[in-house]
């Protein structure tokens, strides 16, 4: 189940299981990252850690040196239909006790929701395009603090179909003991960040990750360009640093240099 949540959307557009995620991804550029140092493995748990950060979540420790699959894995991810049972044994398969399933589904549904098309059983109005998970985009803990007063709006807990009601067995499955633990602001960052990072680094035995990166780099160095002309070697490239205009806005500034032998 290493990078579950993230992996729905490749997964999904893979196999073409799920139009809502595979029309998402169409907009996306993020499958057309070719580098031959970097995997696709790689760029998956990358997105996942930067999707978290962006969202004004933790800053998850990013390893790198994952080695991509040659061959598909099993058909599916978890299902919102099965048993309660069944989530508890693949989770343990891959690492996670109850407890830490709880947390970690309510971190991974901190941001997103159940698309229609996808599964228009669960959201039955039509009108919906993604019925989200929690009222705020930003990975917080509204999740479940919506869930324990009973306000929310997460049709896995609440929606009108009780047989795919799987968050609401999850949340409920230690009468609420870890969701209450993850009312903390602070026990919620620091809970998802510890078993996002361990879901990420899930890989078969012999794969050696790099040491974590802790903090985003303060600056990227990029567009190296050569050119030769009237016997001079030139060479430009740009440098972008981010600029941070308030809490909530952030703007890139990029300067572009260039010099010559
Ligand atoms: C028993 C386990 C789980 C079940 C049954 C489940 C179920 C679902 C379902 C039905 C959707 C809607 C997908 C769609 O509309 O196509 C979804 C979305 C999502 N799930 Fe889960 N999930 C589980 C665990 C997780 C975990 C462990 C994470 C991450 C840590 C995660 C992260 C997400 C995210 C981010 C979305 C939103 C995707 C988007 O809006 O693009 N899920 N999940």
């Amino acid at each position: 189940m290493a990078l579950e949540g993230w992996m729905r959307r490749f997964n999904m557009s893979l196999t073409g299981l799920r139009i809502g995620m595979a029309e998402s991804l169409a907009d996306s550029n993020g499958l057309s990252i070719v580098t031959p140092f970097f995997g696709m493995a790689d760029t998956i748990a990358l997105g996942a850690v930067v999707s978290v950060a962006a969202c004004r979540g933790p800053i998850i420790p990013y390893s790198a040196g994952r080695v991509d699959a040659t061959v598909p894995g099993p058909a599916t991810v978890p299902e919102p239909q099965q048993p309660l049972a069944s989530h508890i044994e693949s989770f343990r398969q891959h690492g996670f006790n109850q407890t830490e399933m709880i947390a970690l589904v309510a971190c991974g549904h901190t941001f997103g929701g159940v698309r229609q098309a996808d599964f228009p059983l669960i959201v039955t109005d039509n009108t919906i395009d993604v019925d989200t998970f929690d009222t705020t985009p930003a990975f917080d803990n509204t999740i479940v603090s919506q869930y324990l007063q009973s306000t929310t709006q997460n049709v896995l807990v609440v929606g009108p179909n009780v047989t795919t009601q799987s968050d609401l067995w999850i949340f409920s499955s230690d009468e609420n003991v870890t969701m209450q633990n993850l009312l903390s602001p602070d026990t919620f960052a620091t809970t998802c960040t510890d078993l996002i990072q361990r879901m990420v680094n899930t890989v078969p035995n012999g794969v050696n990750l790099t040491d974590p990166i802790a903090e985003p780099f303060d600056y990227v160095v990029s567009e190296p360009f050569f050119s030769y002309q009237d016997s001079a070697l030139f060479m430009t490239t740009s440098l972008q640093v981010p600029i941070y205009l308030s809490q909530s806005h952030e703007m890139g500034l990029k300067i572009t240099t260039g010099t010559h032998s």
